[in-house]
C-alpha cells in the first residue's frame, strides 16, 4: 500500500495552482450524458473519483473521450443501461447522480443503493422523496434503487434536510420534467450553482442556484456545450490551512476568493494575515497563533469538508479551541490519530475541544477518510521529526498530485511503498 513520508519543520513558502473542484466534477459529469450531443468539460481535477466516475458513464455506453488529464469530451447518445453496477457506488458514492441524470432523461435509472461511509451514514432519503414528488416510482428491491415513470412532472418540493447531494440530483431530474419544479431549503454550495451553470449551458431553465429556492421550467432536451469546472474552493483551503500550521507564506493560485470567505475568516480570526486578489489569496501565518471556535455548517458557513483542516490547526494554536460538527456523525476520526502525535484533545459527540500544543511529535498515522488524511498530512509538515501516513488511496480520490504541489512549496514529503524507500528517504532528509 502507498504511503506519504514526511519530514516536518519546513514553512510551506510559495505559489501553489488550485484545480478544478472535484464535488463540482463529478456532478456534472454526470449531468454531462442528459444530451444526445457532444459535451467538452475541462479543468477537471485528475483525481480517483473522477477516472472511476467516467468508467461507469462509459460502462453504460456512453462515448467517452479523455482530451487530456484535465479535459473530457462526453456524448451520451450511445446509452443502452440504466443500470449502474454497484462496484463502482462502493468506489464513489457520487455515482448516485446518475439516478437524476438517467431518470430525468431516460425515465428509468436503476443504481446500486450507497452504504454508508467512514464519516456516517449518509441516508438517501431526501434524494429520493425528490424523485417521487417529480412522479417517479421509485422502489428499492435487492440493494438497488429502481426510479421509473411515464414522465417527470414538476413540483413543490421542500426539503427536510439541507442536502448537496439531493438538491443537485432533483434539479438534473427536474430539468427534463414537465412544468415548474420549485425546490426550497436547498444547498447553495458553489458547485450546486455550477452545476445549475452548467445544465443551463445545455439549455436548461434554471433559477436561484445558490440561493434557499431554485426555479425550475423543465425543457425538452438539452444540447452540446463547452463548460470549464469552477476551481476547488476544498482544495485551496486544505493548502491556506497548511500554510497557517507550518508557520508559512502561501499564495494559492486560480481559486474564487468568494469560496473561501468562511475559510478566510477563521484563518484571520487565530492570527493569520490574508491578502485576497481577483484570483488567489495569499495566507501569512508568522508569530503565534490563536484559538478559535468553530462550527460547520452548509455554505455559507465553515465547510464540513474543512473541519479536519482546522482542527489540525488549532491544536497548534495558544489556548483552548472547540470544533461542533453539525452535518456529519462521525468526523472526528483523525483526532484520535492526532493524539497520537502529541495534540490535546477532547471528542465529546459532535463537539471536540482542543488545547493548543507548541509541536506535534512525528508519528505513523492512518487516513481515516479522505479530507482527513490530508489533515494528517498537515500534522506532519508541522511535526518534529518524520511522520508516514498510511491509507493515502482516500487522499488520492480527491487531491491531485498533493505530495508534488506540496514539494513545491517547500515541503518533505514523498510517496513510499516500500520500507526501502522509506530507509532512503531517511538517509535523504538526515
Ligand atoms: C457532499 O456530500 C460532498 N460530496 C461531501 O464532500 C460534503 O462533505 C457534503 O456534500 C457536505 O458539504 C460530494 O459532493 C461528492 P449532503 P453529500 O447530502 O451530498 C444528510 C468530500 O470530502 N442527508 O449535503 O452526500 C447527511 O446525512 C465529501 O469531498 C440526509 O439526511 O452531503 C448529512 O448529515 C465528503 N438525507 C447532511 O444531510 C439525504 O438524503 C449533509 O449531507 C441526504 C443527506
Amino acid at each position: 500500500m502507498e504511503q506519504y513520508i514526511i519530514k516536518g519543520g519546513n514553512p510551506l513558502v510559495g505559489e501553489v495552482e488550485i484545480g478544478g473542484a472535484k464535488n463540482a466534477a463529478l456532478a456534472i459529469l454526470a449531468a454531462a450524458i442528459m444530451t444526445d450531443e457532444t459535451v467538452m468539460i475541462d479543468n477537471l481535477p485528475d483525481v480517483n473519483d473522477i477516472n472511476v466516475l467516467l468508467e461507469a458513464i462509459e460502462g453504460i455506453g456512453a462515448m467517452v473521450q479523455r482530451i487530456d488529464r484535465h479535459t473530457v469530451k462526453i456524448n451520451g447518445s450511445g446509452i443502452r443501461s440504466f443500470d449502474i453496477e454497484y462496484d463502482y457506488i462502493k468506489k464513489i458514492r457520487a455515482s448516485y447522480y446518475l439516478l437524476g441524470a438517467l431518470l430525468g432523461k431516460y425515465n428509468h435509472a436503476e443504481v446500486a443503493l450507497p452504504g454508508g461511509c467512514n464519516i456516517g451514514s449518509r441516508p438517501i432519503d431526501q434524494h429520493l422523496k425528490g424523485f417521487r414528488a417529480l412522479g417517479a416510482d421509485v422502489d428499492i428491491e435487492h440493494g438497488k434503487i429502481i426510479a421509473e415513470t411515464e414522465h417527470l412532472v414538476g413540483k413543490h418540493i421542500y426539503f427536510d434536510v439541507v442536502s448537496v447531494g439531493a438538491t443537485i440530483n432533483v434539479m438534473m431530474a427536474a430539468a427534463l420534467a414537465d412544468g415548474q419544479t420549485i425546490m426550497e431549503n436547498v444547498a447553495k454550495e458553489p458547485h450546486v450553482v455550477d452545476v445549475a451553470n452548467f445544465l443551463n449551458s445545455m439549455g436548461a431553465n434554471i433559477r436561484g442556484a445558490g440561493t434557499d429556492v431554485i426555479k425550475i421550467r423543465g425543457v425538452s432536451r438539452l444540447h452540446r456545450t463547452s463548460y470549464s469546472i469552477i476551481p476547488d474552493q476544498i482544495e485551496a483551503g486544505t493548502f491556506m490551512f497548511a500554510a497557517a500550521a507550518t508557520r508559512g507564506d502561501v499564495t494559492v493560485l486560480n481559486v474564487i476568493p468568494k469560496h473561501l470567505e468562511a475559510t478566510i475568516a477563521k484563518l484571520v480570526e487565530i492570527g493569520c494575515e490574508v491578502e485576497e486578489f481577483d484570483d488567489a489569496v495569499r495566507v501569512v501565518s508568522k508569530g503565534d497563533l490563536h484559538n478559535t471556535h468553530v462550527k460547520t455548517l452548509p455554505y455559507p458557513g465553515f465547510p464540513t469538508d474543512m473541519q479536519p483542516q482546522i482542527g489540525v490547526t488549532l491544536a497548534l494554536c495558544k489556548g483552548t479551541s472547540t470544533i461542533t460538527e453539525s452535518i456529519f456523525e462521525n468526523r472526528f476520526k483523525y483526532l484520535d490519530e492526532l493524539a497520537r502525535m502529541g495534540a490535546n484533545v477532547k471528542i465529546e459527540g459532535n463537539s471536540a475541544t482542543i488545547e493548543g500544543v507548541e509541536k506535534f511529535s512525528a508519528a505513523r498515522v492512518s487516513a481515516p477518510d479522505l479530507r482527513a488524511g490530508a489533515a494528517l498530512v498537515i500534522a506532519g509538515l508541522a511535526a518534529d521529526g518524520i511522520t508516514i501516513v498510511d491509507d493515502i488511496v482516500y487522499i488520492q480520490r480527491g487531491y491531485e498530485r498533493f505530495e508534488e504541489k506540496l514539494r513545491s512549496l517547500g515541503a518533505m514529503i514523498e510517496k513510499v511503498s516500500t520500507e526501502r524507500e522509506i530507509q532512503k528517504f531517511r538517509l535523504k532528509v538526515g
